[in-house]
């Protein structure tokens, strides 16, 4: 598509995309552009329509509004208050060595046997390990967890597409179950800081608690897996790169923003306009759907100087594969970006040789950028 972004983008940046038979959306392809809409809740709501392209039915977005990513301030602001407890800078980097130890893990196993997907048997398991160890529950219960989380990801792809409501329940239950547990006993551990009631007894409910996991778990599994196997491809596509990397791990800093950047696992975000507006020159009527591409805006030319080239050392690099700011600004990033970087860190350490089997396969969908099998042989 990056021929067709790169026009757009020099020719109508905000383009009418009209839809045949429906309403027909805004596609918005600059970075300036995307983030001005990202920082104006006000007119550009999360909440009216929801975050993907497709209209919901109004079940679907009275559901989805209990998540702070279909909400709007000031719902949206009360929420993020109390998840932001959890997700402070002590308790992310708490996790740096349990991340270690899980990439060590996995890629021993793998380098055990050789030849492996690295989609199923690295990218994949590892953001939901972590996710686990974030929300302090034991190991035995990952593989459980995994199955629910893999059967919410309900990509338009018939191999994943699913109807089953079930395993949202499924999840739900066991968090609240672990909410209990630790309001009991709390713990060090991020549940324990979602569920305990701040001075104006403001903490999670059992609702809220099993709602903002089933989030967790949308949003932090399949964008990492993507961003792991999309970095992996991007090296065995710029073989320099990963000689670079080999040669100097001081760029393992800056690797991370530019792998997201470059794979922008998330495609779209969605938002519905409140009142008319303006935007690049164009007019917006009230209750249109605007739809911000972000592959886009991190190939944008004007904030990216050498736009098309992958390189790990980019320094700065305002990318936007993270959203482009304002209050749904990524909750994971630190994370997100900790984790490509242990994950590359260790496959550099142990696996330098690391090289394709065969062709990846990806997956079909227009929300996330997805690589569903990736078959590899890890060498030293
Ligand atoms: C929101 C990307 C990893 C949790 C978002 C948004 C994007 C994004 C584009 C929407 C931003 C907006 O609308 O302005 C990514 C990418 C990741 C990643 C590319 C990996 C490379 C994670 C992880 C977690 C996570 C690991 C949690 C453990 C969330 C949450 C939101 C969010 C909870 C909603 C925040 C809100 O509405 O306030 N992410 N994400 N993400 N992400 Fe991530």
């Amino acid at each position: 598509p990056w021929d067709r972004y790169a026009r757009l983008r020099s020719g109508d940046p905000v383009h009418r995309h009209a839809e045949p038979g429906g309403p027909g959306f805004w596609a918005v392809m600059r970075h300036a552009d995307i983030q001005y809409v990202s920082r104006r809740p006000e007119v550009f709501s999360s909440a009216a329509g929801g975050v993907m392209v497709p209209d919901p039915t109004e079940e679907q977005l009275s559901r989805n509004r209990l998540m702070m990513l279909f909400q709007d301030p000031p719902e949206h602001t009360a929420t993020r208050a109390v998840v932001n407890r959890g997700f402070t800078p002590r308790m992310i980097g708490k996790l740096e060595e349990h991340i270690r130890d899980i990439c060590r893990e996995l890629v021993d196993a793998a380098l055990a046997r050789g030849t492996v997907d690295f989609v199923a048997d690295i990218a994949a398991p590892l953001p939901l390990y972590v996710i686990c160890e974030l929300l302090g529950a034991p190991a035995e219960d990952r593989e459980k967890v995994f199955t629910w989380s893999n059967a919410l990801i309900g990509a338009d792809d018939p191999d994943f597409a699913t109807q089953d409501t079930e395993p949202i329940f499924e999840l739900i239950n066991y968090a609240v179950a672990l909410g209990a547990q630790r309001r009991a006993e709390p713990r060090d551990d991020i549940v324990s800081k979602l569920v305990a009631s701040g001075e104006d007894g403001s903490g999670m409910d059992d609702l809220a608690l099993g709602v903002f996991v089933v989030l967790l778990a949308v949003a932090g599994n399949e964008t990492t897996r993507n961003a792991a196997s999309g970095g992996l491809q991007a090296f065995f596509d710029h073989p320099e790169q990963w000689e670079r990397l080999l040669a100097d791990r001081s760029l393992l800093r800056t690797l991370p923003d530019e792998v997201v950047r470059w794979v922008s696992p998330v495609v779209t975000m969605r938002r519905t306009t409140l009142t008319e507006t303006e935007l690049g020159g164009k007019t917006i009527p009230a209750g249109d759907k605007v739809v911000l591409y972000y592959p886009s805006g991190n190939r944008d030319a004007d904030v990216f100087p050498d736009a098309d080239v992958f390189d790990i050392g980019r320094d700065p690099n305002p990318h936007i594969g993270f959203g482009g700011g304002g209050p749904h600004f990524c909750l994971g990033a630190h994370l997100a970006r900790m984790e490509v970087r242990v994950l590359f860190e260790v496959l550099a350490e142990r696996a330098p040789g690391i090289a394709p089997a065969g062709t990846a396969r990806r997956l079909r969908s227009n929300f996330v950028n997805s690589i569903k099998e990736m078959p590899v042989r890890l060498r030293m």
